[in-house]
């Protein structure tokens, strides 16, 4: 096992190119297989979950490789099969393979998705969807069965505004027959750019970013090359480490659109932001002040994923900060293991208040999630003194060359092999 070894304390300062998003690449692998030609994603990252929908991919009839940043899948010869229980539980995204499998095959059979533990994630808005577009669904013991003879455009209003279940809608109605009106449809961006992949393909979808998404089915998508956005969360991470050492730091390839409520709670804890289309620049003070009030919203709130990266950045601030996470119920696993190096954070359900500490210090940690991981290294690299975070599996599953880049902005940053 892996660990992440951190002599903390170092000033970060340089520039840092920010990858493909994780959460726009695995829909877009999933929707290739709803694809009828060959399609190429550029900027695509290299990571554990964009391997796993390689493997999926490749286990129903693909040929799917990663090279060089660009992925390619040609669906040409994708022939049905039922999705293996231990390749659906190695991340969320593998439920999207469920719109895409009955968009190509017409049926799917499926367990449940894996993915971080942030409490209950149930698929029930992704299934009903599914049913209103006269697929039959049965759920027993974890696994999903589903059936339809044609995929017909439906009225979907969404209880929740859920990026999966707006992602499976939008790539089974791509190719059903008449026109799909999915309403409180996500609006992340991430639901753009696979709006966009879809139309390259040929589809007819308007409105992704907004509420209301319209999606006119066609008969037959084609192939394209598209170039995957870049990962705001990522971004925030490194914006998060350069806050939290008094760096200063330039992100390029990034969007600074896709992450104003971030940008805002750096900019109240004093850091200095100068952004251009595609680059952010922070200039941190030499202690932070405190984030303000965090509540994590659907997009264009603050998100969920950003919530414990800026919460390690809160634990170093002068002043208090309270967080209420509203997407996930158990998205608070990260608090322990900050508080075991000097945080001082009381939680009570959904929120948390981080009070100032005097110093963090280094410590072993175990990251329990993906963003937890992320968290747990921000404060290794302000904490005085040697920290050590295993559990890294989660942090693969989500960012490429985390320890590398930080290392060549200036952190003491080196992962080792453990036994
Ligand atoms: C996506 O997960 C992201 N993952 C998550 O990022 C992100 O946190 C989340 O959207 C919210 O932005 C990927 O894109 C691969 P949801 P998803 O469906 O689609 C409830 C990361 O760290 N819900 O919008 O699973 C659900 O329980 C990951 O990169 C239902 O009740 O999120 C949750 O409370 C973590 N029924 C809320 O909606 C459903 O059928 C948001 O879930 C579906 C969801």
């Amino acid at each position: 096992m892996d660990k992440i070894i951190i002599h903390g304390q170092n000033r970060l300062s340089g520039t840092v190119r920010c990858h493909g998003a994780k959460n726009s690449a695995l829909p877009l692998l999933a929707a290739c297989l709803a694809a009828g030609d060959p399609c190429r994603l550029y900027n695509c990252p290299r990571l554990a979950d964009v391997d796993t929908s390689l493997d999926i991919l490749q286990h129903l009839g693909c040929l799917a490789v990663l090279d060089d940043g660009t992925a390619f899948v040609d669906p040409t010869n994708a022939c049905y099969r039922e999705i293996p229980d231990a390749l659906m539980r190695r991340m969320r995204s593998s439920i999207i393979f469920l719109g895409a499998m009955l968009a190509r095959f017409g049926r799917a059979e499926l367990s449940l998705p894996g993915g971080c533990e942030l409490g209950a994630r149930p698929v029930d808005l992704h299934l009903s969807a599914l049913q209103r577009m006269g697929v039959h669904v049965e759920e027993q013991h974890g696994n999903i069965r589903c059936r339809c003879d044609r995929l017909y455009g439906a009225s979907i209003p969404l209880e929740f505004p859920s990026v999966g279940a707006t992602e499976n809608i939008m790539i089974a109605a791509a190719s059903a027959e008449g026109e799909t009106v999915i309403r409180n449809a996500a609006r992340e961006p991430e639901i753009v750019d696979l709006g966009n992949f879809l139309n390259a393909c040929g589809a007819k979808i308007s409105g992704c970013g907004e509420s209301t998404i319209v999606i006119s089915g066609v008969r037959r998508l084609g192939g394209c090359g598209h170039t995957v956005i870049p990962d705001r969360i990522e971004a925030a991470t490194y914006l998060a480490a350069a806050a939290v050492t008094a760096g200063e730091v330039t992100l390029t390839h990034v969007c600074p659109e896709h992450l104003i409520p971030v940008l805002s709670a750096l900019e109240k804890a004093g850091c200095r932001l100068e952004n251009s289309a595609d680059t952010i620049r922070i200039t941190a003070p030499q202690r932070l002040g405190p984030v303000g009030y965090i509540r994590t919203m659907p997009y264009p709130g603050f998100p969920t994923d950003a919530q414990a990266i800026i919460m390690a950045a809160a634990c170093t601030a002068e002043g208090t900060s309270v967080f209420v996470e509203n997407i996930f119920d158990g998205r608070m696993k990260h608090v322990g293991e900050l508080c075991r190096l000097g945080a001082r954070i009381t939680t009570e359900g959904r929120m948390a208040v981080v009070e100032q500490s005097q110093n963090l210090t280094g410590a072993p940690v175990t990251a329990c999630d993906l963003r937890g991981a992320a968290a747990l290294i921000i404060a290794g690299l302000a904490a005085r003194g040697v920290t050590e975070v295993s559990g890294l599996c989660h942090l693969d599953r989500g960012y490429e060359a985390l320890d590398r880049n930080l290392r060549s902005l200036g952190a003491d940053i080196m992962r080792v092999s453990a036994e």
